[in-house]
């Protein structure tokens, strides 16, 4: 690895060690998003990566409801910044849409920049053609919520139901916050940043809550996440770190990722006995892969590190 990819590194750890440390009470939380909120555009993030997930939900939601989806109901775990995926189910028709998180880190701005970005996306406004829908009406409030007021009045009037400070690993949380009849529970790059113990939990209290009845799809990025960030650094760099050295430059819960392989997503699933299905959306090309062998720590050894991403379904 070159020098200057180490030093970007190590200074990322820093710099998320130093918002630890600064932004951990509820005043400064406040002021973080402040922060975030005034550097909104730098931030702003395209809605396309979030498309494959939202088709999967449609796809089943269409071949249950036809194209009435008015009475559906769809769970996201994991709601983040900004609604990506609630967002573009509301604008194709979903009836209801409920979201938790144990953060409270959905930000207004970024919340309108994301349904601007999805108004203005011709992925998407195709995706409603070949649906056969008519958004428009959808489309023209999706372009016009800078003027409303503050999160919950927009929250409101994009009929998003939020919960925030929501720990899903527990079971009473969860039943007080996934509606009765769910159609779809779903996440986009959430798992990878849980810890394999409280994930097994998650797994648990989903298929208990409502067993054989509703669906889960579970996107997942396996990837190094700076590996998006920093140009060249290899797809799977995390895997030269011991656990050790890993837990000192990302055990936050800014940069936390679990590094969990194909293989112990099977595990994990098959360990709580749940029936499932594991696609790989993504593998590393051939030079990748052999770069990826000569620095994988002990603990990767014999696993099957060639893939980066992943969808999970449940209940299929
Ligand atoms: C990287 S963000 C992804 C957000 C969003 N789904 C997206 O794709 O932009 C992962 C989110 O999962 C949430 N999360 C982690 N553990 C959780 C738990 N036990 N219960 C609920 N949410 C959790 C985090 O707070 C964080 O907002």
């Amino acid at each position: 690895m070159k020098k200057n990819t180490q030093i970007r590194i190590i200074l990322t750890s820093l710099v998320n060690w130093f918002r630890v440390a600064v932004f951990s009470s509820k005043f400064t939380k406040k002021l973080e998003i402040k922060i975030i909120e005034s550097r909104v555009r730098r931030l702003a993030m395209s809605p396309t990566g979030y498309i494959p997930i939202a088709k999967a939900i449609l796809d089943h939601l269409f071949a249950k409801y036809g194209a009435n989806l008015g009475s559906s109901v769809v769970f996201e775990i994991g709601t983040g910044r900004h609604l990506a995926v609630p967002l573009i189910l509301r604008l194709f028709g979903v009836g209801r849409v409920v979201t938790a998180d144990i953060e409270d880190i959905l930000i207004r701005a970024q919340i309108v920049l994301m349904a601007e970005s999805i108004a203005a996306s011709e992925e998407i406004l195709a995706l409603a053609r070949g649906y056969g829908l008519d958004i428009e009406e959808k489309l023209h409030l999706f372009k016009r919520l800078e003027a409303t007021g503050d999160k919950f009045e927009l929250l409101r009037l994009l009929g998003v139901d939020f919960h925030p400070e929501c720990d899903l690993s527990n079971s009473d949380a969860v039943e007080r916050v996934i509606p009765a009849k769910t159609d779809v529970a779903f996440s986009s790059n959430v798992l990878e940043h849980i810890p394999p113990d409280t994930l097994t939990l998650i797994f648990k209290n989903l298929v208990a809550i409502n067993p054989g009845d509703f669906i889960q799809y579970h996107h997942v990025d396996l990837a190094d996440h700076l590996s998006h960030s920093i140009p060249g650094l290899h797809p799977l760099n995390f895997y030269r770190y011991s656990s050790a050295t890993w837990a000192i430059l990302a055990g936050n819960r800014y940069m936390y990722t679990n590094r969990l392989t194909l293989n112990d997503y099977s595990s994990i699933l098959e360990s709580a006995v749940i029936d499932h299905k594991i696609d790989v959306l993504k593998k590393l090309d051939e030079s990748e892969f052999q770069t990826a062998r000569t620095f994988c720590a002990d603990d990767f050894i014999g696993k099957e590190i060639n893939v980066v991403r992943i969808s999970i379904e449940i209940g299929h």
